[in-house]
């Protein structure tokens, strides 16, 4: 018997045959999609349930424009083609909204992230788990994602957040279109990487 739960299928769809997509097809990734997404996603686990995590959907023409210039050179071309692009932020304000995400604790905010440098380290290790998350999720909607740091913070903040949200990642997703996949790299085998002690 396997020693995993998931369906082999959804293992593939998850983890196996899962790529990060450099090309993509005109079929539209709709709002619906996005929100059963985001609807898998949110039960991820993060720090006292901090869920630091934003996302902003450039839709629009014109808002993909204003992304692509701060996106580094190789990174332009599928950003300004993909049918969706998410920015993952991660907000540094969260403790605002720890009274109805840590209802049955009143008060850990006060206690635990009273200083800014103590929320910014969280907030920064609970996002990037969340946009791994997101990554996941959007693969468990039949889609591909294309996640990428190849940009300029400073100019996307002050493009499509504020000095309150840290971007994390953007994401391009929909379905893979022509040669959308570079060679699929090696990963580090269990040996080299667990240990037991
Ligand atoms: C946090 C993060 C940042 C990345 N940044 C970029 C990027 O700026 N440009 C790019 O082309 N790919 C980027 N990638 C894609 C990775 O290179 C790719 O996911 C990885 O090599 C695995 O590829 P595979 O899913 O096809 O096996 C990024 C991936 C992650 C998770």
């Amino acid at each position: 018997m396997s020693p995993l739960a998931l369906a082999p299928a959804a293992q593939d769809l998850l983890f196996r045959e899962a790529r990060t997509a450099n090309t993509f097809t005109d079929e539209p990734v709709t709002d619906e999609q996005v929100q059963a997404i985001y609807d898998l996603v949110k039960y991820g686990p993060t720090a006292f349930n901090q869920s630091p995590l934003r996302v902003t959907l450039v839709r629009s023409p014109e808002a993909r424009e204003r992304l692509v210039q701060h996106m580094a050179e190789g990174n332009r071309a599928k950003t300004a083609t993909a049918p969706l692009v998410a920015i993952l932020a991660t907000d540094h304000e969260f403790h605002e909204e720890l009274p109805r995400l840590v209802p049955h604790a009143p008060g850990i905010g006060d206690t635990y992230f009273s200083e800014r440098t103590v929320r910014e380290e969280s907030a920064l290790l609970n996002g990037a788990l969340q946009a791994a998350y997101f990554v996941v999720g959007v693969r468990a909607a039949g889609l591909a994602a294309g996640p990428m740091t190849g940009y300029d913070p400073e100019g996307l903040r002050k493009e499509f957040l504020d000095a309150d949200h840290e971007p994390l990642m953007v994401v391009n997703i929909g379905r893979p279109g022509e040669d959308a996949w570079f060679p699929r790299s090696p990963r580090l085998p269990y040996e080299d990487v667990v240990t037991t002690v």
